[in-house]
Order: C-alpha cells, then sequence, then structure tokens
C-alpha cells in the first residue's frame, strides 16, 4: 500500500514539527501496513524552495533508514496561474520526479479546478487534485469535469469519519471516480495516518474496489509499477 499525501517530512511545514513526530507517524504507517509514502509538504507561490524540500527530505530519509517504509519526495502545490511554467522549470516537485503533480485548490473561494487541471494537463503534467471532498462548491457534473479535463482525484481517508464528507466519498465511489484513498497526515495525534474509517466503509459498501484502492493502489493509480 501507498500513502501518496503526507507531511511526514519535519520541520519544513504546518506537518510533522520534529524527527520525533515523524518517526511516531512512520511507526502508524508500518502497523497499516503502508510500505510506501510520499512526502507531499506545501509548496504555493511564495514557498518554492524546491532545494530545501530536497535537502530536508535527504536527512529525513537517512534517519528513517531501519524503518520497513520507503519514502519518496514530491509536494502538495497550492494551485497559482504560471504554476505549469514552474513545474517545467522545476521550481515545484512533482510525486518522486514523475509528470504526477498533487495540487489543492482555495477551500473557501470558487475556483474553476476543471480549468486549472486542463491547462496542468496541456503542459504535460498528471495533475491529482488533493482533498477532494473539502470543495463544497464542486457540483456533481465538476467531479466528471475534472476527470475529463485530464485529473485525477485524491479522497482524504479522515473523510469517512465526517458526516458531509462522506456523502461526497459514496458520490464518488459509486461513479468510480476515485483515483487514490491518502492519510494527508499531519501529525501523531488528531490528524495522523488513519486509514481504518476509510477501509471499513469501503469494505462493507464497495468490497470490489478494496483492492484496488488499498491493497494495488499503487497499480491503479498510474497503471504501471515503474514511475518510482
Ligand atoms: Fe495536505
Amino acid at each position: 500500500m501507498i500513502d501518496i499525501h503526507s507531511h511526514i517530512l519535519p520541520g519544513v511545514d504546518d506537518g510533522a514539527e520534529d524527527l520525533g513526530v515523524a518517526r511516531a507517524m512512520a511507526e502508524r504507517y508500518r502497523e497499516a501496513g503502508v510500505e510506501e509514502v510520499i512526502c507531499t509538504p506545501h509548496q504555493n507561490a511564495e514557498h518554492r524552495d524546491a532545494a530545501r524540500l530536497k535537502e530536508a527530505f535527504a536527512s529525513f530519509s537517512e534517519a528513517m533508514r531501519d524503518l520497513p517504509v520507503s519514502f519518496y519526495l514530491g509536494a502538495e502545490i497550492y494551485y497559482y496561474p504560471g504554476m505549469a511554467e514552474d513545474l517545467a522549470a522545476g521550481k515545484l516537485l512533482t510525486l518522486n520526479g514523475s509528470r504526477a503533480v498533487l495540487v489543492e485548490f482555495s477551500t473557501r473561494e470558487e475556483t474553476a479546478i476543471a480549468d486549472a487541471v486542463f491547462d496542468l494537463a496541456a503542459a504535460g503534467f498528471r495533475p491529482v487534485v488533493a482533498h477532494i471532498e473539502r470543495y463544497w462548491y464542486l457540483k456533481k457534473d465538476d467531479y466528471f469535469l475534472i476527470r475529463e479535463s485530464g485529473g485525477m482525484i485524491q479522497l482524504n481517508a479522515g473523510a469517512f469519519a465526517h458526516e458531509h464528507a462522506v456523502k461526497t466519498a459514496k458520490f464518488l465511489l459509486k461513479e468510480r471516480l476515485v483515483d487514490a484513498i491518502a492519510s494527508d497526515a499531519h501529525d501523531d495525534r488528531s490528524r495522523s495516518v488513519d486509514f481504518e474509517a476509510a477501509q471499513k466503509y469501503v469494505k462493507r459498501k464497495f468490497p470490489r474496489l478494496y483492492d484496488s484502492l488499498f491493497e494495488n493502489n499503487f497499480t491503479a493509480l498510474f497503471g504501471m509499477t515503474s514511475w518510482i
């Protein structure tokens, strides 16, 4: 199992504050049977410092070498006009150097997500829309449009613990619109690595999707196993 959205990389954003917290999170990954984790610290128009993130990642992965979890570097990028150009220029991080890009949008102001996705896809990237359940303003048609515009859809595992988000999750699963369920873990307390509620829900309501979403989600997401 792979987690493609995690703020475990310590000391670089609002995620793990230090190595101790990161280790506690890594321990939860081990318990949950997650073997691969893509670290996705925040990047945005003001904070793009890819070199600093690469440096932090190098010492982090060295410190985690004794654990049976492999870590890779990526980012969660807050969309801004010009993002595609900055990606092409290497100022922003894709998921482990692939063409896949984890991208987030405003959860307050309505944003034309499908249009942004289309622009990123047209520039040769594979946008993965982060925590899709948070964009309250999206209508049912918008989810299809995001997919048709070349986007992939990531749902947070935590969505299954919230009444409203569960409705969105159920709709998306029913329509086979979910490409990945990820933790978006920030700490080892309230926003930790927790796939249990999501796994229980999918097992109960959508048993046929379970394997592709949790066991072989790596293959399901990228259709191949060699991009890492
Ligand atoms: Fe995140």
